[in-house]
């Protein structure tokens, strides 16, 4: 069964295409079948990491109807272990007017890959479909500098995350995306108000939804000079979203990422000992045994 994961930031530029073109090739090589989607809509470019600058075929061509299924429009990485891309729609993609319908079949599609583990490089911020596909996923995770703009980005994004995941716990898909359309949510308090409203018990199940909703960190970009206070940030996560936000590790500041990327190579392919790259492989050989957990849950969780 595939285990999928997606990582998305409340802000551009924090390093996510970075970070899920290592983690993808990391966990190939370990084996398993990994296909990563380039799910950002506005800026895709994932494929270029790889040093695929043409690709035959990207995911506009799906949403154009041009193929029927994304399985048409899987480029396999010989020289990266196998490893499957999806490249992204550039910038020509009507993203903003992509329609329910359209997003239902891109999110059928997307279940219907065959791969081990689904990676999806989901744009920044919190527009309505970047949160979709956030939160569409089995794992999520978030990538954040640690300045305290881009902290504040980043709880906004979660706070969004988290009032979807609450709604989506005593709502259908339907009435979940008309409550967003209708009302515009500050805080966690106000879906709680209107569960009241409208369902005896609701709280309750807001409360199973949210525990079942753990967002990993990653912290990239860590300098001398910015220091992030994970264990203040978790507290007032938890105290104002009720969530809890484990922690996948730390990516340091590093000129060989950008070394690697103008060779067109990630960096834990470009230069295995940079201090990034043996970050990244932390990062993975963590993720590897958040992934083992999740299949053996939804194995126990499967009738017998
Ligand atoms: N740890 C790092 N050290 C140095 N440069 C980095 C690091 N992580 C990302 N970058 C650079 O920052 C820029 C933005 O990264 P990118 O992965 O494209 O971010 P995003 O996908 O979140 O917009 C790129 O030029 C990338 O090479
Ligand atoms: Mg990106």
């Amino acid at each position: 069964m595939t285990v999928t994961i997606s990582v998305g930031s409340g802000k551009g530029g924090t390093g996510k295409t970075m970070v899920v073109a290592n983690i993808g090739l990391l966990l190939a090589k370990t084996g398993r079948r990994v296909c990563v989607v380039d799910l950002d809509l506005g800026g895709a470019d994932i494929h270029i990491l790889y040093g695929l600058f043409e690709p035959q075929s990207r995911l506009t061509d799906f949403l154009n109807r041009k193929v029927e299924r994304l399985s048409d429009i899987v480029h396999t990485l010989g020289s990266f272990g196998g490893l499957q891309i999806i490249a992204g729609s550039g910038h020509t993609l009507r993203s903003a007017n992509m329609s329910f319908q359209e997003k239902q079949r891109l999110l059928k599609g997307l279940s219907s890959l065959d791969t081990d583990v689904l990676l999806l490089d989901v744009g920044a911020g919190t527009s309505f479909h970047a949160l979709d596909f956030f939160m569409f996923s089995d794992i999520q995770i978030c990538v954040t500098n640690p300045e305290p703009m881009a902290i504040m980005d980043f709880y906004n994004f979660l706070q969004l995350a988290t009032i979807r995941q609450a709604l989506g716990g005593f709502l259908s898909q339907s009435e979940v995306s008309k409550a967003l359309k209708e009302r515009n949510f500050q805080t966690l308090a106000e879906v709680f108000l209107l569960a009241e409203e409208i369902q005896p018990g609701a709280r309750e199940r807001i409360q199973q939804a949210l525990a079942s909703f753990n967002p990993l960190l990653i912290t990239n970009m860590a300098g001398s000079n910015a220091k992030i206070n994970k264990l203040k940030l978790r507290k007032l996560v938890a105290k104002y979203l009720g969530i809890a936000i484990p922690d996948l590790g730390e990516i340091p500041y590093d000129k060989s990422v950008q070394e690697a990327l103008r060779a067109y190579l990630p960096v834990c392919e470009h230069s295995r000992k940079s201090p990034a790259s043996l970050a990244l492989a932390a990062i993975s050989a963590k993720l590897e045994k958040v992934v083992e957990l999740f299949d053996r849950k939804r194995e126990n969780l499967q009738p017998s």
